[in-house]
């Protein structure tokens, strides 16, 4: 069968609202009509490449059995926003490496720094966290001592994290002391992430939506940004309940700003501060 994009029917309301469903019960992420044309063109997109002509037919596909769930995870792969840059809320960033530098010169503790990035997306986001966490260890003269996991649900995005590679253009902003100290640059002119920095990151792929069925792992401080912007306001915050019983006491919970408004939860208290949205666990 030869067909473009152009040639097949728009998405109709039974198929949308299908779609939208299975998108939220299985991401959390919310489709409004706003996004109506985006849910159309990328799926129709996967559709012309397994010459599939109608919605629901492919819908059915991806609901069935083990082949449905790998295509799942090829199609949402191209749903999610996966839109992120080194340093993207400096000031966020700036407050997890304070909080560790404080917990360095207070005590005298020797365990590990475990820090959990999630919805990380191609890394930029934990490995920006990385170079602070590891400069705070400089400041105080002590060998660098953390972990982080990074959880996305893209297996694209984490293939890509992984290789800690990028191009000139995602460096641009990039402070250069950064760059001149943290990446090497390879012979095709990418830039990639120096092995010790990738070795302190584990990259996992999960859905935020399923932290219940994750290991176990107390964590001092979870860092969270432009992820729960695209779930329900009671989804945001169960998700933000959920964290708080990964935070081991004294750990921080950060977020993007505004992302979550009116949350409050007996053993979160809010940091002060008007550029970042935090959260300590007392
Ligand atoms: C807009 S990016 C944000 C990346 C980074 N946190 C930042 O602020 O730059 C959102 C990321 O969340 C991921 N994501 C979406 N739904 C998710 C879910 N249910 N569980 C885990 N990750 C998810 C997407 O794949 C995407 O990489």
């Amino acid at each position: 069968m030869v067909w473009s994009l152009q040639s097949l029917p728009e998405l109709n309301d039974i198929e949308f609202e299908r779609w939208g469903k299975l998108l939220e019960e299985r991401a959390g992420i919310y489709m409004g009509d706003q996004q109506r044309v985006f849910l159309q063109t990328q799926v129709a997109m996967r559709m012309r490449e397994l010459d599939f002509d109608s919605y629901s037919k492919y819908l059915d596909f991806v609901l069935d059995g083990v082949s449905g769930m790998l295509e799942w995870t090829r199609l949402i792969d191209r749903l999610v926003v996966k839109e992120t840059s080194f340093f993207r809320h400096k000031e966020s960033i700036d407050m997890v490496a304070q909080h560790l530098a404080k917990r360095l010169v207070d005590s005298h503790d020797s365990e590990s720094f475990e820090l959990w990035s999630v919805g990380c997306s191609s890394g930029e986001e934990p490995y920006s966290l990385a170079m602070v966490l590891n400069d705070a260890y400089k400041w105080v003269n002590k060998d660098p001592l953390y972990g982080i996991t990074a959880t996305d649900i893209s297996r694209a995005a984490l293939s890509l994290a992984r290789t800690g590679i990028y191009n000139e253009r995602k460096l641009e902003r990039l402070d250069q002391n950064y760059r001149q100290r943290y990446f090497t640059t390879l012979d095709d002119g990418k830039y990639q992430v120096i092995s010790s920095l990738r070795d302190r990151i584990c990259f996992n792929q999960g859905n935020v939506l399923n932290i219940s069925e994750m290991p176990v792992v107390k964590v001092d401080a979870i860092y969270c940004q432009n992820l729960l912007i695209y779930f329900k306001r009671w989804l945001r915050e169960n998700i933000m309940n959920a964290f708080v019983e990964r935070l081991k006491p004294g750990g921080i919970l950060v977020i993007g700003l505004g992302e979550v408004v009116d949350w409050s939860h007996p053993k979160m208290k809010r940091i002060s501060t008007e550029e970042v949205q935090a959260y300590v666990h007392i």
